[in-house]
């Protein structure tokens, strides 16, 4: 999308032409009409009846745009958000989220299938330091679906009514999943009586998780008629003195 300015007069792009907005961020005319005329176009590329992106939509927000340019051209968006979701399972289990979600996606069309989705994506997963499998996807089109089903492999998830995406993976511990892959290729060598002290640390990370997971859970039980923000001291308690005698009974293990 072709601007009459040079992108980088109305926002800071690094080297790799990348610009990150934060919705505190000073607003100017020329920045208003990129994040107008790209919204616009993601929102015509989708289908929608409304627009996701615009400035309305993102100053005072804690959302973030990652925003991919070069010279006059903005090339694609990617915007971010938490928002609090309720997750139904097959079993129809109930369970209350808060992912990091991606809220809207968009390259423009003379550029898509070149990569710079990716280069957008992989950017921002740096930043926020997560797994595309822990994040959650507002209504993926079907060009998002073979993007992450081609790039990150993500493709089995249970349909919601609120229609975001949260891929099976979101579940699953990836530390597990690597410890259980290193304990079966260790069994298999020489050294298989003696872990490494990353396999063990994983372990005992991983252990800490689901013990967490599981207090959590109790505590969400117990505590359905409290409000959200109030913290309830003997469930943190007990998740700390179960984490400590975790970590204790390990080191007890090792000695
Ligand atoms: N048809 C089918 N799959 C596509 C298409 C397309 N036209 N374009 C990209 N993809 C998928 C494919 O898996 C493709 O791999 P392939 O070319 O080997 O088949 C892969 O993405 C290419 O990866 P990149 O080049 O890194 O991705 P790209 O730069 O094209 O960006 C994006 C991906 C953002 C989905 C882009 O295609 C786009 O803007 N589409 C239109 C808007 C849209 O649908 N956005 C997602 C909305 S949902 C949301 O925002 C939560």
């Amino acid at each position: 999308m072709q601007f009459n300015f040079l992108i980088s007069k109305c926002m800071s792009v690094n080297e790799n032409g990348m610009t990150i907005l934060n919705g505190s961020q000073q607003r100017n005319p020329q920045l208003d009409e990129v994040i107008t005329t790209m919204g616009e176009a993601s929102a015509k590329a989708q289908n929608l009846k409304q627009v996701i992106t615009s400035p309305t939509r993102f100053y005072q927000t804690d959302q973030k745009l990652y925003i991919k340019s070069e010279g006059k051209h903005c090339l694609g968006i990617l915007k971010v958000g938490k928002k609090n979701l309720f997750h139904r399972d097959l079993n129809g289990l109930v369970r209350e989220i808060q992912p990091l979600c991606v809220l809207d996606f968009y390259v423009h069309e003379s550029m898509q299938r070149r990569g710079i989705g990716k280069e957008l994506f992989e950017e921002m997963l740096r930043c926020e330091i997560i797994y595309p499998e822990k994040l959650a996807y507002d209504r993926p089109s079907p060009k998002l679906l073979g993007f992450l089903k081609k790039h990150y492999h993500l493709s089995n998830y249970i349909p919601q009514n609120n229609n975001f995406v949260i891929f099976s993976q979101y579940f699953e511990n990836r530390q597990l999943i690597v410890n259980q892959q290193l304990a079966s290729q260790n069994s298999q060598s020489q050294y298989s009586s003696t872990p490494s002290k990353i396999e063990q640390l994983g372990t005992l990370m991983s252990q800490m998780s689901i013990q967490s997971t599981q207090s959590k859970n109790q505590q969400q039980q117990q505590s359905k008629s409290q409000a959200p923000w109030a913290t309830d001291q003997k469930s943190q308690q007990n998740m700390y003195e179960t984490t400590t005698g975790l970590m204790s009974a390990q080191i007890q293990k090792k000695r």
